[in-house]
């Protein structure tokens, strides 16, 4: 059905990379969140083996080909007026065709505990304002993606997983991995970037929409439309380990998606101004992006008591020594940082700057990835749309404490940007 697909450019994306070898304590929740597929990700991508792979806990098959799908939903309109929605990560078959439902045994209820009983509860505030089902069903939505497609992936099935893994383990992992992928494929950003905003009265052609996004990205993603109205993206990909920490591999899509070549709208979300505006403040407490974006700045952390701690160090670490200098490019809504010591990136859940990234990490290094928002009166580091960072403890004297993004770590604060 398909022909052979190439990999563009050999540019990887490894997912929770960085986030060991594991040298800071962790507690009893943390332990959840480790959990390691103790494969090797420097083998074969999946789809581009050459021999027989034996072991499929480490190597994707039959479902090698991997859709992250998103949503652009305005009728109704559901998620925040600035960013496409989860729809899932689908495991096709190398030449297209695809299974479903693979195992009813795993067929879980009850997702949102899972994630919270396994400590992935920043995962799950994420989903619920990224991951939204158009008539606000999510946890049967969320069910439906894992017993749909989930349960479909050969490096998730529950013999992979180390012993002793909680019930349901792997598809708390499968979560995790698609919102961490998700958060490298900002999809609104990267078209808003080139112009290309929702209005209700301009259309656009396909070449302009994909090629914006493939000049972003650096990959062409698979466009579908409703009649003439733009609803859903797939942006494409291999993968070489486990869907738990493997390295994503970004491809061309394989086949255009159904919307027509031109006259293509892109409506706004009910709530939102339609291009250039304001957005709305969503149900989660993100507030809108703002103010201009210091180029050289310092980032002071405010604790959630309303006290000012110390700040972010050269490697992304939470300290009360002297701050480093952080040089920040693009734009509010959008930037990557650096440090002395490298780029700036969320990795496995925790902020790191390092050379490293650049060759580790380069495809989501190199992507605008955090926000400037306006939160109570101060302008504030975001992250995929979250300004709650947190870390195991408050730092003092010499100590340096590992950064998080959401709130799943006990000591909860915001980072506040001053120029510096
Ligand atoms: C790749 O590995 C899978 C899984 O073992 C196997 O089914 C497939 O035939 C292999 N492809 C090649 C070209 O050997």
């Amino acid at each position: 059905m398909l022909g052979i697909i190439a990999i563009a450019s050999g540019v990887l994306l490894p997912l929770g990379s960085l986030a060991s070898p594991f040298v800071t304590p962790v507690g009893p929740m943390d332990l959840f969140k480790r959990l390691s597929s103790g494969c090797s990700t420097s083998g074969s991508a999946s789809c581009h083996n050459s021999t027989v792979q034996s072991d499929l806990c480490c190597f994707e098959s039959p479902g090698g080909l991997l859709l992250q799908t998103q949503f652009w939903d305005t009728d109704p309109s559901t998620g925040p007026s600035d960013s496409w929605t989860i729809h899932g990560l689908w495991p096709d078959n190398c030449d297209g065709t695809y299974e479903e439902n693979c195992d009813s045994s795993r067929d879980y209820t009850d997702i949102a505990g899972l994630l919270e009983d396994q400590g992935a509860s920043d995962t799950l505030s994420y989903m619920k304002q990224y991951w939204v089902d158009i008539n606000g069903e999510n946890e049967q939505f969320w069910e439906h993606e894992w017993s749909t497609h989930g349960t479909c992936y050969s490096t998730l099935q529950t013999s992979c997983l180390p012993s002793g893994s909680a019930k349901g383990a792997e598809a708390v992992a499968f979560f995790e991995t698609v919102v961490k992928l998700f958060k490298t494929l900002p999809t609104y950003t990267w078209l808003a970037n080139e112009d290309i905003t929702p209005s209700s009265s301009k259309t656009y052609t396909l070449s302009t929409l994909t090629s914006a996004l493939k000049s972003a990205s650096g990959y062409t993603p698979a466009l579908s439309c409703s009649s003439s109205t733009l609803n859903s993206i797939s942006w494409y990909f291999n993968i070489k380990g486990s869907l738990i920490d493997g390295t994503f591999v970004p491809i061309d899509a394989p086949e255009s998606g159904s919307c027509p070549s031109n006259g293509i709208k892109y409506p706004p979300k009910s709530g939102s101004s339609g291009g250039g505006g304001t957005s709305t403040t969503t149900s989660g407490g993100s507030s809108p992006t703002s103010g201009s974006l210091p180029s050289k700045a310092h980032l002071t952390a405010l604790t959630s008591s309303g006290s000012s701690t110390g700040g972010l160090l050269s490697a992304g670490t939470w300290s009360t020594q002297t701050l480093a200098t952080y040089t920040l490019a693009g734009s509010a809504s959008s930037f990557t940082m650096s440090t002395s010591k490298g780029k700036c990136a969320v990795s496995g859940g925790e902020l790191t700057c390092g050379s490293d990234i650049d060759s580790a990490s380069s495809f989501s290094a190199s992507q605008p990835e955090f926000q400037q928002v306006s939160s109570g009166g101060n302008l504030v580091l975001a992250y995929g749309g979250s300004t709650a960072w947190t870390a195991d403890a408050s730092p003092s004297g010499a100590t340096q404490e590992t950064v998080y993004t959401g709130s799943s770590h006990s000591k909860d604060f915001t980072l506040v940007i001053t120029s510096a």
